[in-house]
């Protein structure tokens, strides 16, 4: 087919510094994710805090690489977790050609936070608790009732299982923000991206789960696509 994405064609994307390499055909990386991560990246390096991190949906690993190598000082492990085991391999292929030491990693098959739990106590610090002290998610999150607005190259050729969150598109979104917190230091912080479309309903959502401290951004283009959220 003609319209293959010129990314699989090439067979890798560069995202924040890193060469991330597409070959298992994971979702490719989106400029959106990039601009709300730099921002993300810049945080931690102003913040001068070590930091134990977790990548869950993590498809090509593009998220918790970037940071890895972005703030490779303070980052002290990343997990990454996803359920295609197709991806946890692309996920290695992508720490290994972006030089990432061993000792910083871990990647976790998982149903989101499902084979999880045993992680946490290993990040238990003073005074905050066990948990991580940043959660990026960047979940399936477009809604099987808005499918008609998806471009024809993304049904025709990137993974489903990345792209649709159900009919409404929250799904996953509200699976993840049921437990998210349990996982979260207090001082914690979670990137969440989602969909445009979704604001409203992902507020309430967040209100309904009694999260308290949360401040919704635009992407680069003039809609909104990320929340970030503070465990205090
Ligand atoms: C939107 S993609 C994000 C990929 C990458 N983090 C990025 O930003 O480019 C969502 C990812 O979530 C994974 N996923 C779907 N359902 C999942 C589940 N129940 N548990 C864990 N990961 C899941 C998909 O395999 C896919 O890799």
């Amino acid at each position: 087919m003609d319209n293959c994405p010129k990314e699989y064609k090439r067979g890798f994307k560069r995202f924040l510094g890193c060469k991330v390499d597409l070959s298992q055909k994971p979702m490719i990386p989106r400029l959106e994710t990039e601009f709300w991560l730099k921002k993300a990246i810049k945080t931690i390096n102003q913040e001068k805090k070590r930091v134990v991190c977790l990548d869950i949906f993590a498809g090509s690993g593009c998220i918790g690489i970037a940071v890895l190598k972005n703030c490779s000082e303070l980052c002290q492990r990343m997990d990454f977790v996803d359920i295609v085991k197709d991806f946890l391999k692309q996920i290695k292929i992508n720490l290994d050609i972006n030089k990432i030491s061993p000792g910083k990693y871990k990647i976790i098959h998982s149903d989101i936070f499902k084979s999880i739990k045993g992680e946490l106590a290993l990040h238990r610090t003073e005074g905050s608790g066990a948990g991580y002290d940043y959660i990026f998610a960047n979940p399936p999150y477009v809604g099987l009732d808005k499918r008609h607005l998806v471009q024809e190259s993304v049904l025709d050729w990137e993974p489903m299982i990345a792209i649709f969150g159900g009919e409404d598109g929250l799904f996953y979104i509200r699976k993840f923000l049921k437990d998210a917190r349990k996982h979260l230091k207090r001082g914690g912080k979670i990137y969440l991206e989602f969909d445009h479309m979704r604001k409203k309903e992902t507020e309430e959502l967040l209100r309904q789960l009694k999260y308290k401290n949360y401040k919704f951004h635009k992407d680069q283009f003039g809609k909104w696509r990320w929340v970030v959220i503070r465990q205090f």
